[in-house]
């Protein structure tokens, strides 16, 4: 079994992006500036976002953090992100989601300048991946493809499993397996919430990609022998032997699983640190792009 180390190689891809920013330097070009949006105080989010700023300073982009109270208003939210639309400082953003309740997700997306869409959530992304026209891939789905790419794992005429179809993960990731180019060429099955016989699906995957959003809901008999199993599960449970007080669990029983696996990606140290290597990538693309 070969531990898919999205730790490793987000690092190996950072430091990538770090020669790339001092060679912009050298050129007398601008820095890559990514800004990022954070409504409210959802603890999960505020970390993931500290993150993407800490990685920023780590490659030497510049970075803002844009903090906006739980209770603005979708108009007044509107305006802060036309204000980065317009900022030329600044070459991508994202908006941290969830978004709460009353606000809508689909509506701030949209008012997102496309060629600033780093988190590539826009239909503007969206719809130029699947026409395999250069753009931003969705973060999670693309450091997905960076890591069986990192790894050599073989894509071609295999069977993917996808779990979950969600926006930003389970569909463009059914997209990315489908498409005519390495990582790909899979035949790709897309899963979710009303399919039946999951299981049965599942133990025909050679490449099992889960994100579905339960604890370890994946076990070893769910799994064929040699299969390749990413998890982009993450969940916080409560533990009190841990500083943080939580500890934190995929979507995959990986103990259980791991033993059957050719490759595994874990969690934590898996997906999570490829998203934010991702959404560098991404951020200097906007540059490459734009000049
Ligand atoms: N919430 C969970 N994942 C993501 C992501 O990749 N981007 C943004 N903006 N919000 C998220």
């Amino acid at each position: 079994m070969v531990l898919v180390s999205g730790k490793e190689v987000s690092n190996k891809i950072k430091d990538e992006i770090a020669v790339e920013v001092e060679k912009l330097k050298k050129n007398g070009r601008k820095i890559p500036h990514l800004a990022a949006v954070l409504v409210g105080e959802d603890g999960a989010s505020r970390t993931y976002v500290n993150a993407k700023v800490k990685a920023c300073e780590r490659v030497g982009f510049g970075s803002s953090l844009v903090k906006l109270d739980s209770n603005i208003s979708e108009a007044d939210l509107l305006v802060e992100i036309e204000k980065l639309n317009n900022d030329t400082e600044v070459d991508g953003f994202i908006v941290q989601l969830p978004l709460p309740k009353h606000i809508d997700e689909q509506k701030v997306t949209e008012a997102i300048a496309p060629e600033k869409d780093v988190d590539g959530f826009h239909p503007v992304s969206l719809g130029k991946m699947l026409l395999d026209i250069p753009s931003f891939l969705p973060a999670t789905p693309y450091g997905i493809t960076e890591m069986l790419k990192h790894y050599n794992i073989p894509t071609e005429g295999k069977h993917c499993v996808v779990i979950g179809r969600s926006h930003i993960v389970g569909s463009p990731m059914s997209v990315l397996m489908a498409r005519n180019s390495y990582p790909g060429n899979c035949t790709v099955t897309l899963t979710h919430s009303k399919t039946q016989n999951l299981a049965e699906i599942t133990k025909a995957a050679d490449i099992l990609i889960v994100a579905i959003g339960k604890p370890e809901f994946i076990t070893a008999d769910m799994v064929k022998e040699g299969a390749t199993v990413i998890d982009v599960g993450i969940h916080r449970i409560e533990d009190s032997s841990k500083k943080s007080g939580y500890r934190l669990l995929g979507d995959v029983n990986f103990d259980e699983v791991a033993p059957k696996c050719a490759f595994i990606s874990p969690v934590p140290g898996g997906v999570g640190p490829m998203t934010i290597a991702s959404l560098l990538k991404n951020t200097l693309l906007a540059v490459q792009l734009r000049d």
